[in-house]
């Protein structure tokens, strides 16, 4: 009797653990046969485990456990495409699954025209946001609402306090600066939410005569130099909780998370950044200096010019990017009493809602 399976898969020996197999044998039993669910949880699974058969089927392994006799049958093709191994994170959100960039890297922005995007091109322009952490759709109609129709065709909108969409435009009494002409430095949205908006979008129904630019920062191409740099600051911001909030009349929000959040395996993986809605840092005196410390170092490499992509919004233009990632900024504008002003809406969705998106496409293409 064995308590590991030993095969060669792929060209390598790998051990596969009878407990392992067993909570994934595809038996009916075992496995719900329409929806690929499982039937059985782990105190259903007998405990010390082993294996007292197995038997080469062609195409499939076919294994037989003790104490209960348990037999399942594993495709080689299916061990092979899930085999234990160092595959440490795997959900596609890290540092690692990116493409980082500096905007000299960037040849050319990714960017797609509105008519493109739906004869076609929605895979490429979503396999975008996922990878450089942004597209530019152009091209689209100037209607108040277009931008909730961008969101529906990848996923769906994530309504908030602020309602569906949110108008950024000048207001009389602004309750956000974005809601003024001036210039707003590079920040993610909503990092007092738990968790923030994954996806934003910001849709131009008029621009500003002048000024009004869009800037954006690749947050983990930032945070890796950064950990480069000053792996001991870069430790700080991972390390520390951060609250935000957000207070008005309606609403009382609040979450406390670090600058940069690693996945467990220590890859840059969410990064927040928002000195509006940043709440006094409680924490014992030591840490605080030396949070300020690595907050200044890290708040002065993400203002370098040379990492903020500057684009220009038009009338019709929306930008959809990954807020987990990508900072994004504006410049101040001019204001004339003579002409309506700039007028942008922006609305949030979800990123494992857009890579499924993504995924059933590609799913299609390859059948
Ligand atoms: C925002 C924002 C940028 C802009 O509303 O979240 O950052 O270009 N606006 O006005
Ligand atoms: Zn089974
Ligand atoms: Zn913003």
């Amino acid at each position: 009797m064995d308590a590991d399976l030993e095969l060669v898969v792929g060209g390598r020996p790998v051990r596969f653990p009878a407990v392992w197999l067993r909570d994934n044998c595809p038996c009916p039993d075992c496995l719900a046969p329409g929806t690929g669910q499982k039937l059985k949880d782990i105190t259903d699974i007998p405990n010390g485990l082993a294996i007292t058969r197995t038997e080469d089927a062609g195409e499939s392994v076919l294994v037989t456990f003790a104490p209960d006799q348990h037999r399942s049958a594993f495709p080689r093709s299916w061990l092979e495409d899930h085999a234990p191994g160092d595959d440490a994170d795997g959900d596609g959100r890290t540092e690692d699954d990116k493409e980082l960039w500096l905007p000299a890297d960037l040849a050319e922005p990714p960017a797609m025209s509105w008519p493109s995007y739906l004869a076609g091109g929605k895979a490429e322009a979503l396999e975008a946001v996922l990878r450089v952490g942004f597209v530019l759709l152009s091209g689209l109609s100037v209607v108040p609402g277009r931008v909730l129709e961008v969101a529906a065709s990848f996923g769906y909108v994530r309504e908030t306090n602020y309602g569906r969409l949110f108008d950024v435009r000048v207001e009389p009494a602004p309750g956000n600066l974005a809601f003024t002409s001036r210039a707003i430095r590079p920040h993610t949205d909503n990092p007092y939410r738990d968790p923030a908006p994954t996806v934003q979008l910001l849709h131009c129904l008029r621009a500003a005569g002048q000024g009004g630019d869009t800037q954006l920062v690749d947050g983990f191409a930032a945070a890796a130099d950064f950990r480069a740099a000053d792996p001991e600051s870069f430790g700080t911001l991972a390390r520390t909780p951060v609250s935000f909030g957000y207070v008005d009349e309606e609403t009382d929000l609040r979450a406390s998370l670090p600058l940069i959040q690693l996945s467990p395996a220590g890859r840059v993986r969410w990064v927040r950044f928002n000195n509006r809605s940043m709440r006094p840092l409680r924490r014992p005196y030591a840490e605080v200096t030396a949070f300020y410390a690595a907050y200044r170092r890290w708040a002065e490499l993400l203002a370098r010019p040379g990492r903020q992509l500057t684009l220009r919004l038009a009338p019709g233009d929306c930008l959809v990017f990954d807020n987990t990632r990508v900072l994004h900024a504006r410049t101040a504008f001019s204001v004339s009493p003579h002409s309506p002003g700039r007028h942008l809406q922006g609305c949030y969705a979800d990123l494992d809602g857009l890579a499924s998106t993504l995924a059933v496409l590609q799913r299609e293409e390859e059948s």
